[in-house]
């Protein structure tokens, strides 16, 4: 039987997705982002999962889609399966926390889906980049909307027009990562934040996350009523009450993520 293309683990209330197809650094097959999307899904879907990571190898996150899978494609062949569309687009429905921990290689498609995670904690050795270009193709899983949004119109056009890759100090520095930490460390960190977020009230969290991604979507009038109702309806929420009374009672909170 051949290896699988992730592996998936849980730890405490974290689930870890790991991807698995390391002699290709990680190239993102269909079959590959069809397995990531249903772990995924199975974590977002289970009440003991607060948060959930994303991560690669040490010498790539991912490289990108998998370029000899697309290579001989035609238009009518990548329109019909809307390729990069339908399970790739799925990512976006998880609605849990979604870290991603990345070394190494992030490139093109590697890179997008580190963009997709909600935030992205960062090795020394990673290196970001949208070489699509010298591929006679341009990023087609948001990498021309997520870069610009996350760095700057500036920095995404230098990325994607020149194919040049930055480093992890430069990707920070530019706001595209939130964490830098040593290589070695970047998984233990990925998993200590997403088990800090995981042992936060889960509706709030849901809803803080919903709303930052509103943030991206409507305009600020929306984005500042839709924060609004969100703050409103979690005062009918058990983890306010606890929160806010283990508080005023100097004790620490017991949530039940509800
Ligand atoms: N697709 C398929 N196979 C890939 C791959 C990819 N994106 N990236 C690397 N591989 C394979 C290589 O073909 C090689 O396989 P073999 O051992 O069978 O020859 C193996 O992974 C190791 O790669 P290299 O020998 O090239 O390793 P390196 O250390 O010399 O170079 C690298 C590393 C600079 C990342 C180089 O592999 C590279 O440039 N990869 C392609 C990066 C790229 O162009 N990504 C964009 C893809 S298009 C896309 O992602 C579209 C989108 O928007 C979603």
């Amino acid at each position: 039987m051949s290896e699988p293309m992730i592996k998936t683990e849980i730890q405490g209330r974290v689930g870890l997705v790991t991807l698995n197809r390391a002699k290709v650094l990680n190239a993102l097959s269909n079959e590959l982002i069809d397995e990531v999307a249903q772990a995924m899904r199975d974590f977002d879907a289970n009440d003991d999962i607060g948060a959930i990571v994303l991560t690669g190898s040490e010498k790539a996150f991912a490289a990108g889609a998998d370029i000899a899978a697309m290579k001989d494609w035609s238009y009518a062949d990548v329109y019909k399966q809307d390729y990069l569309g339908h399970n790739w687009e799925s990512l976006r429905r998880i609605r849990k926390p979604v870290i991603a921990a990345v070394s190494g290689f992030a490139l093109g498609g590697g890179c997008e889906l580190a963009m997709q995670c909600d935030f992205i904690i960062a090795g020394e050795n990673a290196k970001f980049g949208q070489p699509e270009i010298k591929l006679g193709i341009i990023p087609g899983y948001g990498g021309t909307q997520r870069l610009p949004r996350a760095m700057g119109k500036a920095k995404a056009m230098d990325m994607i027009l020149t194919a040049r890759m930055i480093g992890a100090q430069e990707a920070e520095q530019a706001g595209l990562v939130a964490r830098v930490v040593p290589t070695e460390k970047v998984l233990e960190e990925a998993m200590a934040a997403a088990a800090v977020i995981a042992s936060m009230p889960l509706p709030a969290v849901m809803m803080a996350k919903e709303s930052i991604n509103r943030a991206y979507e409507s305009p600020l009038n929306e984005g500042l009523l839709f924060e609004r109702r969100n703050f409103h309806a979690l005062f009918s929420t058990h983890d306010q009450k606890e929160g806010m009374n283990a508080f005023v009672e100097k004790r620490e909170a017991k949530f039940r993520h509800e």
